[in-house]
């Protein structure tokens, strides 16, 4: 099989490097902004060279972001090349229409690398929605975030300290925002949401609260209450409709979740017969991302041609039934606020079971307003 892959960065210099050492897999282009000297593969900076090139099987897609990675993926589709890739924002915001022209073309749409890094989740998730009935996916998606909620754990250190340190040691972007503000996750869960129900999720539909705004007395209020805080992405299917939010979350110190260090990833599903299966590793970094792109590209070449769905029913999102109890500080209120129970805790409150929905339009109203808020849910997993 010959490949192509478009993005020599990170990611792609890994694939390119475990793949060069192989006989069955044949890295026939690289394309970059820049040309590369050294490399046993063609280096370009025109993607005509690949997509005009009828020896190349396989794109892999490693560039990230929406545009030119759509217009090549798309292009790359239509002339009936498989396609690989690890752009979680480019494949959840084009979701519906790279998977039909997938399916149109027979040929493969693969994003194993999307959510997980380096751990084998999607693919596991597919087979299991082959025999079962998922019911839920939830987890730790986002290893920067986890990094900067277990150090603020650990060192007692402020927000700002973390993420300083999360970005020095290249965990954390310069511009962290997709990671801090649950958008990463949010691409995450709604890819996997889309596979294990066999739906099409709009992110714009999902309810999202970050931990941008979390202080050192967030998690001394969190720890006061034997738990501990990690950014979870969470979907449940209630057969006639789907419920989806990311948020900030006070888990038990006895769940499996708050044993989860560093930036490392834990990703679960729950179905019928068998039960609640969890998947544990690096969500990031050069190797452990490429060993997945290249575990995909190996599935390709074996004979897999497809999307990683074929059924796409669309669903209702509803977050106003599923209810928790919250922690909230803000110097915000409003008529709902003042009309639900809560006692005060440390320095904000903990409610009633209140929905999911009503909670994140509470926060994004005082957010909007220019007022403090932090929510976090206080959920048993
Ligand atoms: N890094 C990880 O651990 C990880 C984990 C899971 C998924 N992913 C996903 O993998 C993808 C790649 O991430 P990465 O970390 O490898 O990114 P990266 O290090 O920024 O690499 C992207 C490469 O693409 C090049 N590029 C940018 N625009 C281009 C264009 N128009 N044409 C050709 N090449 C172009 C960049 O060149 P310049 O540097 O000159 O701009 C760079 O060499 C993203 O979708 C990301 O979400 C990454």
């Amino acid at each position: 099989m010959n490949v192509a892959i478009l993005g020599f960065g990170t990611v792609g210099v890994g694939v390119y490097d475990i793949l060069s050492p192989r006989s069955d897999i044949n890295v026939k282009y690289v394309l970059d902004i820049v040309k590369h000297e050294g490399l046993t593969a063609v280096s370009t900076t025109d993607f005509n060279d690949i997509v005009n090139d009828e020896s190349v099987d396989t794109v892999v897609e490693v560039i990230g972001g929406l545009h030119p990675a759509y217009e090549f993926i798309s292009s790359a589709l239509k002339s009936g090349k498989n396609v690989i890739t690890a752009n979680k924002m480019l494949v959840s915001s084009y979701y519906e229409e790279l998977t039909a022209l997938a399916n149109a073309n027979g040929v493969a749409l693969r994003y194993t690398a999307a959510v997980g890094g380096g751990i084998p989740w999607l693919v596991n998730l597919e087979r299991a929605a082959r025999c079962a009935k998922i019911c839920e996916v939830s987890g730790i998606m986002n290893g920067t975030s986890n990094y900067i909620l277990d150090a603020m754990h650990t060192d007692k250190a402020d927000f700002s300290e973390c993420l300083k340190t999360a970005q020095d040691l290249g965990y954390a972007e310069r511009d962290p925002s997709a990671d801090i503000d649950g958008i990463d996750t949010l691409c995450k869960v709604v890819l996997s949401a889309n596979i294990a129900f066999s739906t099409v999720i709009n992110k714009d539909d999902v309810d999202v609260a970050g931990i941008r705004y979390i202080k050192d007395c967030d998690i001394a209020a969190c720890e006061g209450m034997n738990r501990v805080c990690k950014l979870l992405g969470v979907a449940y299917d209630r057969k006639d409709y789907v419920s989806i939010f990311v948020e900030p979350t006070f888990v038990s110190e006895k769940a499996l979740e708050a044993s989860i260090h560093t930036n490392l990833n834990l990703i679960t599903f729950e179905a019928e017969h068998v039960g609640r299966e969890s998947f544990y590793g690096f969500g990031a970094g050069r190797y452990p991302t490429a060993y997945t792109v290249v575990e995909d590209c190996i599935d390709v070449a074996g004979g897999v041609k497809k999307a990683y769905n074929n059924v796409m029913n669309s669903s209702v999102i509803k977050n106003s039934d599923t209810v928790h109890k919250y922690y909230v500080r803000t110097d915000y209120n409003n008529d709902w606020f003042a009309s639900i129970s809560k006692e005060n805790y440390a320095n904000g409150f903990i409610t009633e079971e209140v929905s999911v929905k009503d909670m994140h339009s509470f926060c994004n109203e005082a957010l909007a307003a220019g007022k403090e808020c932090f929510i976090a849910g206080i959920r048993e997993l």
